[in-house]
């Protein structure tokens, strides 16, 4: 056996030094350097080396996926569970990752197939109240309340379950290593033990990780690369809806957003998510524009709202929350020198509703059209849908996936749709819906009037 020696780990960042340091090399955060134990690998271990495989050799068929029972969390994983892999699901405490794992659980027992529910958190009486609670009540969930790692794989022996749920990486440990729950070497290691178990026995593994964001436990984020698939549940505690956001799928697609509102009854799925994220569809107030910004594989339709109001002494404040601050003050230069708008005298405040961060491009001119209205204190046209992408020179930009959008649009009863003009090919054929078509800003001003 080699020496135990100790080395110092950012509990954010997971960057290695062999000495204490107040502040992070790699990114520069201060006392986030924790004390870990190395203790040296066994050499050989008795296992033989496996055989190289021909890529040809490897059969063909599709991956086998299976239902997790809620449509939208099966649309993050790509379409449903495949076995044998690992999936992180991150999020704040009390998002509801244990509720919705919990739904998993029943849906797959509901089957007739066994889970094993590992709960290092919470007493099996408390997860037996959540369950009451939930009207959720199945002997073919396994509770285990035993944060050793090590005997997991006797209980998979023992019980040949569906699927795995450990609740939480954070809580469970493994005997290996001597650096307690929730460290970062402890992390690592249960994770990659996991997902040996996960590879080997063919079974799927859920992992629950709490994010805190004052790093007093380490964050699931240095988990992120050893794992399949990553998900993170978002939302803000006091509002009921919940975005399930996949940041990392080996099987299937990223940027794919399930959305899901927090019941008496647990998580349901939204079926209409473009309801809940625009106000009324008459919506005539000054600087609200509604746009439909593409989010993962679907259009959601979304409200954005401006505000612009005189500010005081000093440098005009640009506020936005859900969109990306630095494209706020773009598209405010881009008002300033194509249109001679005077926004230095004015905050811009900007805001999308339920919660949402978009990155999709296309919601540029909703954005300018919100701040435009603001600041003329005149409302935008009455049930208009703004699409398109703002340009440097004040031109809008064509936008992927306009056919899909008009229709959401159609859908959800709006009357007309803003968008740039080289797309009338594809908008000439609708009837009920009426399309506007513009080149520049101009066109966009001209239609507030
Ligand atoms: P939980 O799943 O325990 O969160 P996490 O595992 O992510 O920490 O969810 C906790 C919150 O959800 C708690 O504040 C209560 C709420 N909740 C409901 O509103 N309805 C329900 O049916 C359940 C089970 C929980
Ligand atoms: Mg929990």
């Amino acid at each position: 056996m080699g020496k135990i020696t100790t080395k110092f780990v950012c509990n954010k960042c997971a960057y290695e030094v062999p000495k204490w340091m107040g502040k992070c090399p790699g990114c520069n955060s201060w006392n986030t350097m924790v004390e870990e134990t190395v203790a040296p690998r066994v050499k050989g271990g008795g296992k033989s080396k496996s055989k190289a495989v021909p890529l040809s050799a490897i059969a063909d068929t599709d991956i086998y996926r299976f239902s997790s029972g809620n449509s939208e969390l099966d649309r993050v994983l790509g379409g449903g569970i495949v076995p044998g892999s690992l999936i992180l699901l991150g999020g704040d405490p009390g998002i509801g990752k244990s509720t919705l794992l919990l739904q998993v659980a029943q849906s797959i027992a509901q089957t007739g197939k066994k889970v094993i529910y590992l709960s290092g958190e919470e007493s099996l009486k408390q997860i037996r109240l959540r369950s009451l609670r939930m009207g959720i009540d199945s002997g073919n969930i396994l509770l285990v309340n035993e944060p050793d790692i090590d005997c997991l794989s006797e209980y998979v022996d023992e019980l040949d379950p569906e699927l795995i749920i450990i609740d939480s990486i954070q809580t469970v440990y493994t005997k290996e290593i001597s650096s307690i729950p929730g460290s970062i070497s402890q992390l690592r290691e249960c994770t990659a033990h996991l997902m040996e178990l996960a590879k080997k026995r063919e079974k799927a593994v859920f992992l629950v990780g709490h994010v805190t964001k004052d790093g007093a436990i380490a964050g699931p984020k240095i988990l992120e690369h050893i794992v399949d698939v990553v998900i993170y549940f978002e939302g803000e505690k006091n509002f009921a809806f919940r975005l399930l956001r996949g940041i990392k799928n080996r099987f299937g697609s990223t940027d794919e957003i399930g959305i899901l509102e927090m019941s008496g009854h647990g998580l349901m799925e939204v079926i209409d998510p473009s309801y809940i994220f625009v106000g009324s569809a008459q919506n005539d107030a000054c600087g609200t524009a509604i746009t439909a910004s593409f989010e993962g594989s679907r259009p959601l339709l979304i409200e954005i709202q401006a505000l612009v109001s005189a500010s005081g002494p000093g440098y005009p404040r640009r506020m936005a929350s859900g969109i990306d601050q630095n494209r706020l003050a773009l598209i405010i230069a881009v008002l300033e020198k194509r249109r001679s708008l005077n926004l230095s005298a004015y905050d811009v405040y900007i805001k999308v509703t339920g919660g949402m961060f978009l990155k999709d491009p296309s919601v540029d001119l909703s954005i300018a059209a919100a701040i435009t209205s603001s600041l003329f204190n005149r409302p935008l046209p009455a049930a208009t849908v703004f699409i398109g992408e703002l340009s440097l020179s004040g031109q809008i930009r064509q936008v992927p996936f306009l056919e899909q959008r008009l229709k959401e649009i159609e859908k959800l009863g709006y009357s007309k749709a803003v968008i740039p003009s080289s797309a009338f090919k594809i908008a000439d054929t609708r009837r009920e819906l009426e399309i506007i078509e513009v080149n520049n800003l101009d066109d966009v001003i001209e239609l507030i009037g």
